[in-house]
Order: structure tokens, then sequence, then C-alpha cells
């Protein structure tokens, strides 16, 4: 297969609870078409447990990912036949819903004769710029979602080097605690966001979990520890008190992130003499306009170029999918169909934990 060649694959997502397809049409190395990009969102399903209820979402992306791969595929105006190949998310995520999509990628592949790919989504997540923007490899990447929070290197489609990882909570996870513990419902990180916005950010005083420490790891549940003692000090907690918890809170988590990525920051200069080094960040997380300011200046302040992909690529989606995929059928890469579904999958294996 020639580099030069464009290819057509159908990606499916269903490893949270986003019931997702998507096709794209592109090469590695420019810009490709997101010809269809279809997510459906379980958020009303899961609203009144506070969290995403593994069961329900399998349940959920049985009853919905045939019309939606069906919508993708009238959205892009194509045949099966016509694709190059069929590209589905093996894990990591909750197990249920990874083997739906994993087994409809596989018999999508099967009855179309086409080449099947194994996605790892958190590859999907650190290729997802390189769908919007000419991006060579390597580039640093800061991945801070509901279930992840990592810094890595991404050296190409295949090659990953982890700088560090949360060592218990991911961000997202942090944000939705608090806004429950404040009654600001679910997901709590958007209506974090807009309580911290009227609240003083130094009103309680927090911890910075591993803020100062050599690396690259990150820690969220001391944090929440502290967000619970203070919830917990006052009975009811007023509009007011809860503002100035929300914006302290937002505050300690920018201050640390800001903190571990500096430090990956000056790994990945080390390492790779660019004239100019680039920060991407992705995940719903990345939505936080605070975060986004702060990783603004840092990037400004440490001579990096800052990307941040659109939000819609940013949150779970399967072009993100179909995109990895496409990037190793250039390589001339296929899985087999017997390639299991994986609920844990770190991108470099050696940093299995
Ligand atoms: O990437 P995503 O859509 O799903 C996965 O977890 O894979 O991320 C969802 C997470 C949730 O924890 C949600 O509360 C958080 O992203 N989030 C935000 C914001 N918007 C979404 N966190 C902070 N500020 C936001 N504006
Ligand atoms: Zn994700």
């Amino acid at each position: 297969m020639t580099e030069l060649q464009t290819l057509t694959v159908l990606g499916i997502e269903t490893s949270c609870d986003e019931t997702a397809a998507a096709v794209v049409r592109g090469r590695p190395g420019a810009v490709p078409e997101i010809l269809s990009n279809v997510v459906l969102s379980q958020v009303e399903e899961h609203k009144a447990y506070g969290g995403v209820v593994p069961e329900i979402a399998a349940r959920a992306h049985i009853d919905h990912l045939d019309r939606v791969v069906t919508d993708a595929m009238a959205e892009a105006n194509m045949e099966f036949g016509a694709l190059d190949a069929v590209a589905g998310t093996a894990g990591p995520g909750l197990i249920g819903g990874v083997i739906i999509g994993l087994m409809t990628a596989k018999a999508i592949a099967q009855c179309h004769d086409k080449p099947f790919l194994a996605v790892n989504h958190l590859a999907g997540h650190a290729l997802s710029p390189r769908l919007t923007e000419q991006l060579g490899f390597p580039y640093l990447l800061l991945l801070v979602s509901g279930g992840h929070c990592q810094l890595l290197s991404v050296d190409g489609p295949e090659h990953y080097t982890r700088y560090g990882t949360t060592i218990d909570d991911a961000v997202g996870e942090a944000f939705d605690k608090t806004a429950k513990l404040l009654g600001l419902g679910y997901p709590g990180g958007p209506a974090v966001q807009r309580m911290a916005a009227q609240g003083n950010p130094n009103a309680f005083d927090l911890p910075r979990p591993l803020a100062g420490r050599e690396g690259c790891d990150f820690s969220f549940s001391g944090l929440k520890t502290a967000i619970a003692r203070a919830v917990d000090a006052v009975a009811a907690p007023s509009e007011q008190m809860a503002a100035d918890i929300a914006a302290s809170f937002q505050t300690a988590v920018c201050d640390v992130v800001e903190d571990r990525t500096r430090n990956a920051m000056d790994r990945f200069a080390q390492k790779n003499n660019l004239p100019e080094p680039t920060l991407v960040v992705a995940g719903g997380v990345a939505a936080n306009t605070a975060l986004r300011a702060r990783l603004t200046d840092l990037c400004t302040a440490q001579g990096f170029r800052f990307v941040a992909p659109p939000l819609y690529l940013c949150t779970d989606n399967a072009a993100m999918i179909a995109w990895a995929g496409l990037e190793r059928l250039a390589l001339g890469r296929s899985d087999s169909l017997d390639v299991s579904p994986r609920a844990r999958w770190p991108l470099s294996e050696a940093d299995a934990r």
C-alpha cells in the first residue's frame, strides 16, 4: 500500500457512554475529510445514577449501534463495499460496550471482505489532532478525560512513550465527584466550571497532590477527599460557598496539571530537538476554559505550540477511531478477527499498570 493512496475507513466506538460511528477519508500526512461523524450520547440514561453505569451503557449500545452505523454510512453517502477497511475500538474501556462495538466492526469487515483494524481508544485520542491539523510526529499529548489522565509522547501511529499517568483517579472523575458533592448533577465538569466562575479560587486551601515533585504522574484522590471534608463541614453549603469550593477546586486542578505538564515539556524538549515542539490537549476535560487558558500561557512560556482539537473531536467519537485505523492501514497493517476485547490496554505495553 503506497503512502499516497487515499483510504476510506469506517470507525466504531462504544468503549464508554457514547455510541459512535464515522467515516473518514484521507491519507497520513494530510488533513483528512470527515465524511460523517455520528455520536449518540447516553447522558440521559446515566444522569439519575450520577455516573456511567456499565450495564446500562452496554444495553444502550446494543439498542442503538446498528442505526448509528447506518446513519454514518448514509451521511457519508457510502456503501460498505466501497470502504477500504473497518476499524473498531478494542479497548481500553467498559468491557460490555467494547465487546458490542468490536463484534459489530468485525462482522461488517467479514461480511464485506474488508481488512479489520482493532484500535486502542487511547491511540484514537492521541492521533485525533491530525484529523484537523498538519501535525508531524513526535508531539506531546495531555489526555484528560473521565477515564484517563496521561502525558504521552506520540512518536508515530504505533509508537507512544508514556511520561506519566494517574496513580488513582482521572481528572474528569474528580470534576464529576466534586459536582456530585456540591449537588450540581452529571456530567459534572461543565457544571463545576459554571459554578467556579462565580467563586473565589482562594477561599479554600486545598492540596495540590504531587505538585513540585519529579516526574509526570497525577493524583486526585486527596483533592477529592479534601472537597468531601469541606462540604461535610457545613450542613448545607450556601450558593456562594459552593461557588467558592468549585473555584478553589478548579484552580487546584489547573495548578497540578500545569506543574505535571511542565515537567513533561522539559523531558520532551530534552529528548527531541525540535524548532517548534507541540503540546496537544485532548479528552473531555480539555473543554475546561480555565485549564485551556493555563495551558496556553504555559506553552507561551515554554516555547511550545499549543493545539486543542475542536471539542467534538476532544470528547469520545468514532472519527478518531476511523483515523487511527486509517493511519495503521496506510502502514500496511490489519488485525486478525481473533483479536479479543480488552478492558485494560496501555498504549505502551511496557507501562502496564
Ligand atoms: O472524553 P470524555 O467525553 O469521556 C471519557 O471520559 O472518555 O470526558 C468526559 C469527562 C467528564 O468527566 C466530564 O465531567 C469532563 O470530561 N468535562 C469537563 C468539562 N466538560 C466535560 N471537565 C471540566 N470542565 C469542563 N468544561
Ligand atoms: Zn475517551
